[in-house]
Protein backbone atom coordinates (compact mmCIF):
# COMPACT_ATOMS: atom_id res chain seq x y z
CA UNK A 1 0.00 0.00 0.00
CA UNK A 2 1.36 3.60 -0.57
CA UNK A 3 0.60 6.57 0.93
CA UNK A 4 1.44 9.80 -0.84
CA UNK A 5 0.97 12.95 1.73
CA UNK A 6 1.24 16.52 0.49
CA UNK A 7 2.80 18.69 3.45
CA UNK A 8 4.81 22.04 3.76
CA UNK A 9 6.97 19.78 6.19
CA UNK A 10 8.01 16.79 4.41
CA UNK A 11 10.65 15.72 6.74
CA UNK A 12 8.07 15.52 9.93
CA UNK A 13 6.39 12.19 7.88
CA UNK A 14 9.50 10.85 6.84
CA UNK A 15 10.93 11.24 10.45
CA UNK A 16 8.06 10.17 11.62
CA UNK A 17 6.79 6.97 9.97
CA UNK A 18 10.63 5.76 9.49
CA UNK A 19 10.93 3.61 12.70
CA UNK A 20 10.10 0.90 14.44
CA UNK A 21 7.26 -1.09 12.94
CA UNK A 22 6.61 0.95 9.77
CA UNK A 23 10.03 1.13 8.97
CA UNK A 24 10.65 -2.53 8.96
CA UNK A 25 7.51 -2.80 6.93
CA UNK A 26 8.36 -0.04 4.54
CA UNK A 27 11.85 -1.75 3.91
CA UNK A 28 10.17 -4.71 3.51
CA UNK A 29 8.11 -3.22 0.89
CA UNK A 30 4.48 -4.12 2.22
CA UNK A 31 4.07 -0.19 2.06
CA UNK A 32 5.35 2.69 1.24
CA UNK A 33 5.19 6.36 1.99
CA UNK A 34 6.42 9.50 -0.33
CA UNK A 35 5.88 13.15 1.23
CA UNK A 36 5.60 15.46 -1.01
CA UNK A 37 6.74 18.97 -0.61
CA UNK A 38 3.56 21.74 -1.73
CA UNK A 39 5.96 24.55 -1.80
CA UNK A 40 7.61 22.55 -4.70
CA UNK A 41 4.45 23.26 -6.63
CA UNK A 42 4.07 27.20 -6.34
CA UNK A 43 4.02 29.16 -9.35
CA UNK A 44 5.72 32.02 -7.14
CA UNK A 45 9.66 31.41 -8.54
CA UNK A 46 11.38 33.68 -6.29
CA UNK A 47 9.75 33.06 -2.79
CA UNK A 48 8.03 29.79 -3.21
CA UNK A 49 4.47 31.56 -2.17
CA UNK A 50 1.91 28.92 -0.64
CA UNK A 51 -0.36 31.27 1.48
CA UNK A 52 -2.62 34.36 1.22
CA UNK A 53 -4.83 36.71 2.71
CA UNK A 54 -8.60 35.36 2.96
CA UNK A 55 -11.53 36.94 0.93
CA UNK A 56 -13.88 38.93 3.08
CA UNK A 57 -11.33 39.51 6.02
CA UNK A 58 -10.14 37.72 8.75
CA UNK A 59 -7.01 36.87 10.90
CA UNK A 60 -4.06 34.28 9.08
CA UNK A 61 -3.44 33.26 5.99
CA UNK A 62 -5.20 30.80 3.74
CA UNK A 63 -2.94 28.32 1.80
CA UNK A 64 -3.53 28.70 -1.78
CA UNK A 65 -5.60 26.20 -4.21
CA UNK A 66 -2.94 26.60 -7.15
CA UNK A 67 0.26 24.59 -5.36
CA UNK A 68 -2.16 22.14 -4.02
CA UNK A 69 -3.76 21.10 -7.33
CA UNK A 70 -0.50 21.08 -8.69
CA UNK A 71 0.99 18.83 -6.41
CA UNK A 72 -2.13 16.51 -6.29
CA UNK A 73 -1.46 16.33 -10.27
CA UNK A 74 1.99 15.13 -9.87
CA UNK A 75 0.94 12.32 -7.29
CA UNK A 76 -1.79 11.43 -9.84
CA UNK A 77 0.20 11.20 -12.73
CA UNK A 78 2.68 8.94 -10.70
CA UNK A 79 0.37 6.41 -9.65
CA UNK A 80 -1.06 6.39 -13.06
CA UNK A 81 2.26 5.36 -14.41
CA UNK A 82 2.78 2.94 -11.56
CA UNK A 83 -0.15 1.06 -12.87
CA UNK A 84 -0.55 1.58 -16.34
CA UNK A 85 -3.77 3.52 -16.10
CA UNK A 86 -4.98 6.64 -18.41
CA UNK A 87 -8.15 7.11 -16.43
CA UNK A 88 -7.73 9.60 -13.50
CA UNK A 89 -11.44 9.08 -12.49
CA UNK A 90 -11.01 5.42 -12.55
CA UNK A 91 -7.56 5.04 -11.11
CA UNK A 92 -8.09 1.75 -9.20
CA UNK A 93 -8.81 -1.30 -10.95
CA UNK A 94 -12.40 -1.44 -9.93
CA UNK A 95 -13.02 1.36 -11.01
CA UNK A 96 -13.43 3.43 -8.38
CA UNK A 97 -11.99 6.89 -7.75
CA UNK A 98 -8.53 7.50 -6.09
CA UNK A 99 -9.17 8.48 -2.47
CA UNK A 100 -7.93 11.92 -1.37
CA UNK A 101 -8.20 12.07 2.25
CA UNK A 102 -7.96 16.07 3.69
CA UNK A 103 -7.44 15.43 7.33
CA UNK A 104 -9.35 18.83 9.38
CA UNK A 105 -11.25 18.71 12.32
CA UNK A 106 -14.09 19.76 10.36
CA UNK A 107 -14.29 16.04 8.86
CA UNK A 108 -15.85 12.85 10.66
CA UNK A 109 -14.12 11.18 13.39
CA UNK A 110 -11.49 8.54 12.49
CA UNK A 111 -12.19 4.85 13.71
CA UNK A 112 -10.97 2.05 13.42
CA UNK A 113 -14.29 0.56 10.50
CA UNK A 114 -12.41 3.89 8.32
CA UNK A 115 -9.00 2.24 8.77
CA UNK A 116 -9.92 -0.73 7.79
CA UNK A 117 -11.72 0.64 5.07
CA UNK A 118 -8.61 2.64 3.49
CA UNK A 119 -6.75 -0.63 4.36
CA UNK A 120 -8.26 -1.58 1.23
CA UNK A 121 -6.77 0.78 -1.16
CA UNK A 122 -3.90 0.26 -3.49
CA UNK A 123 -2.77 3.94 -3.05
CA UNK A 124 -4.38 7.20 -0.63
CA UNK A 125 -3.25 10.47 -0.56
CA UNK A 126 -2.99 12.71 2.52
CA UNK A 127 -3.79 16.40 2.16
CA UNK A 128 -2.12 18.33 5.08
CA UNK A 129 -3.15 21.46 6.37
CA UNK A 130 -1.69 24.67 7.72
CA UNK A 131 -2.31 28.30 8.92
CA UNK A 132 -6.46 28.80 9.12
CA UNK A 133 -7.31 26.26 6.45
CA UNK A 134 -7.10 26.01 2.64
CA UNK A 135 -8.70 27.84 -0.49
CA UNK A 136 -12.32 25.55 -0.39
CA UNK A 137 -12.18 25.72 -4.28
CA UNK A 138 -9.29 22.62 -4.60
CA UNK A 139 -10.56 20.84 -1.42
CA UNK A 140 -13.76 20.52 -3.87
CA UNK A 141 -11.91 19.42 -6.97
CA UNK A 142 -9.74 16.76 -5.30
CA UNK A 143 -10.62 15.91 -1.84
CA UNK A 144 -12.88 12.50 -1.77
CA UNK A 145 -12.83 11.88 2.80
CA UNK A 146 -13.05 14.56 5.15
CA UNK A 147 -11.29 13.12 8.09
CA UNK A 148 -10.68 14.37 11.79
CA UNK A 149 -8.90 12.71 14.68
CA UNK A 150 -10.74 13.98 17.08
CA UNK A 151 -13.13 16.83 18.36
CA UNK A 152 -9.81 19.30 19.33
CA UNK A 153 -7.58 21.74 17.31
CA UNK A 154 -4.10 20.82 16.13
CA UNK A 155 -1.60 23.50 14.37
CA UNK A 156 -1.65 21.20 11.17
CA UNK A 157 -2.20 18.00 9.90
CA UNK A 158 0.96 15.98 9.48
CA UNK A 159 0.36 14.37 13.04
CA UNK A 160 -2.89 13.87 12.29
CA UNK A 161 -2.10 12.01 8.86
CA UNK A 162 0.61 10.13 10.79
CA UNK A 163 -1.93 8.77 12.97
CA UNK A 164 -4.05 7.40 10.57
CA UNK A 165 -1.23 6.15 8.39
CA UNK A 166 -0.48 4.32 11.19
CA UNK A 167 -3.27 2.76 11.81
CA UNK A 168 -3.77 2.15 9.03
CA UNK A 169 -0.79 0.58 8.20
CA UNK A 170 -0.98 -2.09 10.94
CA UNK A 171 -3.98 -3.82 8.79
CA UNK A 172 -1.81 -4.05 5.92
CA UNK A 173 -0.95 -8.28 6.07
CA UNK A 174 2.19 -8.71 7.00
CA UNK A 175 2.92 -5.16 8.50
CA UNK A 176 2.38 -6.95 12.32
CA UNK A 177 4.25 -9.87 13.21
CA UNK A 178 1.22 -11.48 14.76
CA UNK A 179 -1.42 -11.02 12.36
CA UNK A 180 -3.94 -12.18 15.36
CA UNK A 181 -2.81 -9.06 17.58
CA UNK A 182 -4.76 -7.14 14.99
CA UNK A 183 -7.72 -9.22 15.68
CA UNK A 184 -7.97 -9.38 19.43
CA UNK A 185 -7.21 -6.14 20.13
CA UNK A 186 -9.25 -3.42 21.66
CA UNK A 187 -11.67 -2.63 18.75
CA UNK A 188 -11.47 -5.78 16.72
CA UNK A 189 -14.42 -7.21 17.68
CA UNK A 190 -16.23 -3.69 18.91
CA UNK A 191 -15.13 -4.17 22.97
CA UNK A 192 -12.00 -2.96 24.29
CA UNK A 193 -9.41 -5.64 25.03
CA UNK A 194 -8.83 -7.58 28.20
CA UNK A 195 -6.14 -7.13 30.92
CA UNK A 196 -2.97 -8.76 30.02
CA UNK A 197 -0.26 -10.19 32.43
CA UNK A 198 3.58 -10.52 32.11
CA UNK A 199 6.08 -12.64 34.85
CA UNK A 200 6.81 -12.55 37.75
CA UNK A 201 3.29 -13.78 38.89
CA UNK A 202 3.35 -11.75 41.67
CA UNK A 203 4.20 -7.91 41.57
CA UNK A 204 3.59 -5.61 44.41
CA UNK A 205 1.57 -7.53 46.61
CA UNK A 206 -1.16 -7.95 42.74
CA UNK A 207 -1.21 -11.39 41.86
CA UNK A 208 -1.75 -12.72 38.22
CA UNK A 209 -5.69 -13.64 37.83
CA UNK A 210 -5.27 -17.35 38.67
CA UNK A 211 -7.54 -18.54 35.76
CA UNK A 212 -4.63 -17.33 34.04
CA UNK A 213 -2.50 -19.69 35.11
CA UNK A 214 -5.03 -22.95 34.92
CA UNK A 215 -3.69 -23.79 31.18
CA UNK A 216 -7.47 -24.43 30.25
CA UNK A 217 -7.99 -22.36 26.89
CA UNK A 218 -11.62 -22.33 27.35
CA UNK A 219 -11.76 -20.52 30.25
CA UNK A 220 -9.48 -18.60 29.40
CA UNK A 221 -11.57 -17.16 26.60
CA UNK A 222 -14.83 -16.91 28.48
CA UNK A 223 -12.58 -15.20 31.30
CA UNK A 224 -10.83 -12.55 28.53
CA UNK A 225 -14.46 -12.02 27.27
CA UNK A 226 -15.83 -11.25 30.24
CA UNK A 227 -12.98 -8.69 31.61
CA UNK A 228 -13.79 -6.84 27.87
CA UNK A 229 -17.42 -6.66 28.49
CA UNK A 230 -16.60 -5.29 32.01
CA UNK A 231 -13.42 -2.72 30.87
CA UNK A 232 -15.83 -1.42 27.58
CA UNK A 233 -19.08 -1.07 30.28
CA UNK A 234 -16.76 0.91 32.26
CA UNK A 235 -14.93 3.17 30.07
CA UNK A 236 -16.50 3.45 27.06
CA UNK A 237 -20.61 2.93 27.50
CA UNK A 238 -21.18 4.51 24.27
CA UNK A 239 -19.18 1.39 22.17
CA UNK A 240 -20.70 -0.92 25.00
CA UNK A 241 -24.43 0.24 24.01
CA UNK A 242 -23.60 -0.33 20.70
CA UNK A 243 -21.85 -3.45 21.27
CA UNK A 244 -25.04 -5.04 23.44
CA UNK A 245 -27.55 -4.11 20.61
CA UNK A 246 -24.89 -5.88 18.19
CA UNK A 247 -24.59 -9.01 20.91
CA UNK A 248 -27.44 -9.61 22.58
CA UNK A 249 -27.25 -12.04 25.17
CA UNK A 250 -29.23 -15.15 24.29
CA UNK A 251 -31.82 -16.21 27.61
CA UNK A 252 -29.50 -19.04 29.50
CA UNK A 253 -26.64 -16.59 28.51
CA UNK A 254 -28.07 -13.60 30.14
CA UNK A 255 -28.08 -14.89 33.46
CA UNK A 256 -24.31 -16.42 33.34
CA UNK A 257 -23.36 -13.12 32.04
CA UNK A 258 -24.85 -11.02 35.29
CA UNK A 259 -23.58 -13.89 37.41
CA UNK A 260 -19.79 -13.61 36.10
CA UNK A 261 -20.16 -9.83 35.91
CA UNK A 262 -21.00 -10.40 39.94
CA UNK A 263 -17.93 -12.63 40.17
CA UNK A 264 -15.43 -10.29 38.41
CA UNK A 265 -16.57 -7.19 40.54
CA UNK A 266 -15.91 -9.49 43.58
CA UNK A 267 -12.71 -10.56 42.28
CA UNK A 268 -11.59 -7.16 41.47
CA UNK A 269 -11.99 -5.48 44.52
N1 LIG B 1 -5.88 19.55 11.81
C1 LIG B 1 -5.95 20.30 12.93
N2 LIG B 1 -6.63 19.66 13.87
C2 LIG B 1 -7.01 18.46 13.35
C3 LIG B 1 -7.76 17.35 13.83
N3 LIG B 1 -8.27 17.32 15.06
N4 LIG B 1 -7.95 16.31 13.02
C4 LIG B 1 -7.45 16.33 11.76
N5 LIG B 1 -6.76 17.35 11.25
C5 LIG B 1 -6.54 18.40 12.02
Amino acid sequence: MNFHVMTLFPEMIEQGLSTSILGRAKDKGLIDFEAVNIRDYSADEKHHKVDDYTYGGGAGMLMQAQPIYDCYKAIEEKIKKNRNCEDAAKIDAGGKRLRVVYVTPQGAVFNQQMAADFAKEEDLVFLCGHYEGVDERVLEEIVTDYVSIGDYVLTGGELPAMVMIDTISRLVPGVLNNDESAMTESFGNGLLEYPQYSRPEEWMGKRVPAILLSGDHKKVDEWRLEQSIERTKERRPDLYEKWMIENPPKPEKKKRRRKKTAENKEENS
